[in-house]
C-alpha cells in the first residue's frame, strides 16, 4: 500500500469518513551547492520520492488534532494558544508552522488528520522540511489562502529558525516547496528565483546513507555560519555570495588560515554550482560528476564538515567505472552522500558500493536510487 493509501485508510478508521484532502511534501537530496544557502549563494537540489503525507479535513473550531502513524500518538493544539516547545517533538513542527503563518498574517482554520512519512529522520534528507511543508499545505487546504512556494518556504524556515531554534538556511524548505518532477532545481538563495534542469541522459541519482549520525552537528553548523559571516564582513559585503573568485584570489592572504579555507569553500562552491547548471543543461554527465567530486574535496578539506564514514562511502562510489561523481550531501558530519551513476549499471553500482563500504568501515550502508519528484502538493482529491 502506498503512503497516500495508508494515511487515507487510517483517516477513515479514526474519523469515520473519507478525508477532504491528502497532501504531501518531499524530502530532498542536494546534488551540489553545499553550505552556500546561508551565504546568499546557489544550491542545486532535487526533491526526492520520499515524502510526508497528511490526510485531513477542516474542523469547525480553531483546533488542530493530528495523529502521527510514525510516532504512534495523537496531539492537539489551539491556533490561538500556541505553546513554545520545551523538548521538541513532531507536533512542535506543526505548531511552529502555524505560529509562523499567523505571524505573517495568514488567517488559519483548524483541521484534523493523520500524518505519516518515509523520509528517514536524521539522515540529512530533510524530513523536517517535508513535515513543515506538508503542514503548510494542510493549512492551505482548509484556510483558502493563495499558495506561493517561496512564501511558504520562508514561513517554514522561520518556524525552524525561530520556533524550533534550528538555524538552517532556505534550501530544504525551498526545494520541498518548489521541486519539479524529473528535474533538479537551481535556487538562487538571495532572490529565491529558481530554474530547473533535467539530469543528464541515461544517468540516475543514488543516495548513499552511511548509517552514521554525529552529535554536535548544530553547534558545528552555527560555527561555520559565523565564520562565513566574519569573512564576508572582512570583505565589506553582506554575504560571501558577493565576493568574486578573482577578488578572493587576490586578497585571500588577508584572512587567517581557518577563515580563508571556509571562505574558499563557499566562493568556489558557488562557482561550481553555476557550472553544474551549465553542464546539466548541456547533458554533460562527465563535467557534472567532476564538479561533484571537487565539491566533496572542498567540503572535506576547506569546510571540514565531512566524516570518515562519508569519505569512505564517497571513495567507494568514485572507484566505480559506473560513477560520474559522488560527494557528501546536506549539512555533513554523517548522514548521506549522493552519486551520479550510469543508469544501465546502477544495480552493480549499488552492490559494489555496499560491499566496499562494509569492508572499509564494518558498517552497513543504505543505498537507494531516487527520481526527482514534485514539491508540496495536494494528491487527493
Ligand atoms: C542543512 C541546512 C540547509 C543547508 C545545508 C548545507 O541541510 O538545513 O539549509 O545549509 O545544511 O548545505
Amino acid at each position: 500500500m502506498s503512503l497516500k493509501e495508508i494515511v487515507g485508510q487510517r483517516f477513515q478508521a479514526e474519523f469515520g469518513a473519507d478525508p477532504a484532502s491528502i497532501v504531501r511534501a518531499p524530502g530532498r537530496v542536494n546534488l551540489i551547492g553545499e553550505h552556500t544557502d546561508y551565504n546568499d549563494g546557489f544550491v542545486f537540489p532535487m526533491a526526492i520520492e520520499r515524502a510526508t503525507f497528511i490526510a485531513l479535513r477542516p474542523r469547525a473550531d480553531n483546533k488542530v488534532v493530528a495523529i502521527s502513524l510514525d510516532m504512534d500518538n495523537r496531539r492537539a493544539f489551539a491556533l490561538d494558544d500556541l505553546q513554545r516547545p520545551t523538548e521538541t517533538e513532531w507536533i512542535d513542527y506543526l505548531i511552529g508552522v502555524a505560529w509562523s503563518l499567523q505571524e505573517r498574517g495568514y488567517d488559519l482554520r483548524g483541521w484534523e488528520g493523520v500524518v505519516s512519512g518515509d523520509v528517514p529522520i536524521g539522515s540529512g534528507l530533510s524530513s523536517s522540511a517535508a513535515l513543515e511543508l506538508a503542514t503548510a499545505r494542510a493549512f492551505y487546504e482548509v484556510s483558502g489562502f493563495a499558495w506561493d512556494a517561496a512564501a511558504m518556504a520562508l514561513a517554514c524556515q522561520a518556524a525552524e529558525n525561530e520556533w524550533l531554534g534550528v538555524k538552517c538556511g532556505i534550501m530544504d524548505q525551498m526545494i520541498s516547496a518548489a521541486g519539479v518532477a524529473d528535474r533538479a532545481l537551481l535556487i538562487d538563495c538571495r532572490s529565491l528565483e529558481t530554474a530547473s534542469a533535467p539530469l543528464p541522459p541515461d544517468t540516475v541519482v543514488v543516495i548513499l546513507d552511511t548509517n552514521t549520525r554525529r552529535g554536535l552537528v548544530d553547534s558545528a553548523y552555527n560555527e561555520r555560519r559565523e565564520q562565513c559571516e566574519a569573512a564576508a564582513r572582512h570583505f565589506g559585503v553582506s554575504a560571501l555570495r558577493d565576493v568574486a573568485g578573482e577578488t578572493f584570489a587576490r586578497r585571500e592572504q588577508e584572512l587567517a588560515p581557518l577563515m580563508r579555507a571556509r571562505a574558499r569553500h563557499v566562493i568556489s562552491e558557488n562557482e561550481r554550482t553555476l557550472r553544474a547548471r551549465d553542464a546539466m543543461n548541456a547533458g554533460d554527465a562527465v563535467t557534472l560528476g567532476q564538479l561533484m567530486i571537487a565539491s566533496h574535496i572542498s567540503l572535506r578539506d576547506d569546510f571540514a564538515v565531512s566524516s570518515p564514514a562519508l569519505d569512505a562511502i564517497v571513495a567507494c562510489a568514485n572507484a566505480q567505472d559506473s560513477c560520474y561523481g559522488a560527494r557528501m550531501t546536506g549539512a555533513g558530519f554523517g548522514g548521506c552522500a549522493v552519486a551520479l551513476v550510469k543508469a544501465d549499471q546502477v544495480e552493480q553500482f549499488v552492490a559494489r558500493v555496499g560491499a566496499c563500504y562494509q569492508d572499509a568501515t564494518e558498517n552497513e550502508s543504505i543505498i537507494t536510487v531516487t527520481g526527482a519528484s514534485r514539491g508540496a502538493e495536494t494528491v487527493f482529491p
